[in-house]
């Protein structure tokens, strides 16, 4: 099969296309042929080695010393089962499905293969294969942090980086869980994340969140601008602090601000499991949780989709489509 391999952390440059052994199903697996996929900030942030401050030499214990282990990246995607292994139930030839490798990657590749109780599900049937790639990696990130932070109704949230991958979902998610939502973002994305549904939204090149009078039971800071320290000012007296991007400091932090305040700091890596996979499909169907789609570029041309990515200001997903499938429902 063709597969987008790194075989050493650097710039978009780095990526090749390449024929590599295509992966074989064992008797409860699921293979799939991948008709879309995305490049994530996941993604940006194993090719290009460029790990949270303080983070480095942990991550790179984990994900490999000079170059990622695992060389085909991708978190997320769309397809059709390929094959299925002589045990499988859940899923038969020609299915359409979304799947989730997340950290494990490996969805920049032809083929893929899912364990059937995997991350793995039926792709909502009104999306095109292009768009359901794109409802995972942020949807499922703000899930895990809502569920961790025990949004409820009626909270007031403040989404700090609305405009992005993680952020669009977020804005939307929340909105459908009935909390007021305050988004931030630059100039060029207000009227953008207004559109998702924000009740209100603070362009942060012009107003800093932090001098304002509001406050919020819950502050999700995903740019990574938002650590404790600045956002203590804002929260209620019992308000919590999800940190989607931080440094290994402000992680450590969180459990001291735990015992010396009321507040509480969420951080860590996010846990996914297969009924956010199956809640995200089906509020898709409902309509009220779409895709966010910036650009969509051709397999081949991956590299310019992660060049996208590192700009660090994309609007959404960057989907990458392998086919003419990737048009259809
Ligand atoms: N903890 C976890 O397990 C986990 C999971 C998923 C993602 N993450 C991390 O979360 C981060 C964001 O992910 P993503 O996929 O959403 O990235 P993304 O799609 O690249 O979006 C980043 C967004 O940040 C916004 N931004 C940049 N500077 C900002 C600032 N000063 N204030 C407010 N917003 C700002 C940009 O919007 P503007 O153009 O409007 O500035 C952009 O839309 C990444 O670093 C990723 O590694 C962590």
């Amino acid at each position: 099969m063709r597969a987008i391999l790194c075989p050493h952390y650097g710039s978009a440059d780095v990526l090749e296309l390449r024929e590599v052994p295509a992966p074989v199903p064992g008797p409860r697996d699921v293979l799939v042929r991948v008709v879309a996929t995305t490049v994530t900030s996941g993604d940006w942030r194993v090719r290009s080695g460029k790990f949270p401050e303080g983070f480095g030499w942990i991550a790179k214990l984990a994900v490999g010393w000079s170059g990622p282990r695992q060389p085909i990246l991708g978190t997320e995607l769309s397809g059709v089962v390929e094959s299925v292994g002589a045990k499988v139930t859940r899923f038969a030839v020609g299915d359409a499905v979304i799947g989730f490798p997340g950290a494990a990657m490996g969805a920049h590749a032809e083929l893929r293969v899912f364990p059937e109780d995997g991350l793995l599900v039926p792709k909502p049937a009104n999306l095109t294969f292009g768009d359901a790639a794109a409802i995972l990696f942020g949807g499922t990130t703000a899930l895990d942090v809502f569920r961790r932070a025990k949004l409820k109704a009626g909270e007031r949230v403040l989404i700090n980086g609305a405009a992005g991958g993680v952020g669009s979902a977020a804005v939307q998610l929340a909105k459908q869980l009935g909390a007021h939502v305050t988004a931030v973002c630059s100039t060029a994305n207000v009227a953008f994340v207004e559109a998702l549904g924000a009740d209100r939204v603070i362009d942060y090149r012009t107003h800093d969140f932090a001098t304002d009078p509001d406050r919020y039971d819950l502050v999700v800071d995903i740019a990574g601008t938002a650590p404790y320290a600045r956002s203590k000012t804002v929260l209620t007296p019992t308000g919590r602090l999800a940190l989607v991007l931080a440094t290994l400091w402000d992680n450590l932090g969180a459990l001291w601000v735990g015992l010396t305040t009321k507040h509480r700091v969420i951080a860590g890596p996010v846990d996914v499991r297969r009924e956010d996979l199956e809640r995200l499909a089906e509020l898709a169907v409902e309509g009220s949780y779409a895709p966010v789609v910036e650009q969509r570029f051709a397999f081949e041309r991956i590299a310019d989709a992660h060049r996208v990515v590192d700009t660090g200001h994309k609007r959404g997903a960057v989907v990458v489509t392998l086919g003419a499938r990737a048009s259809e429902r």
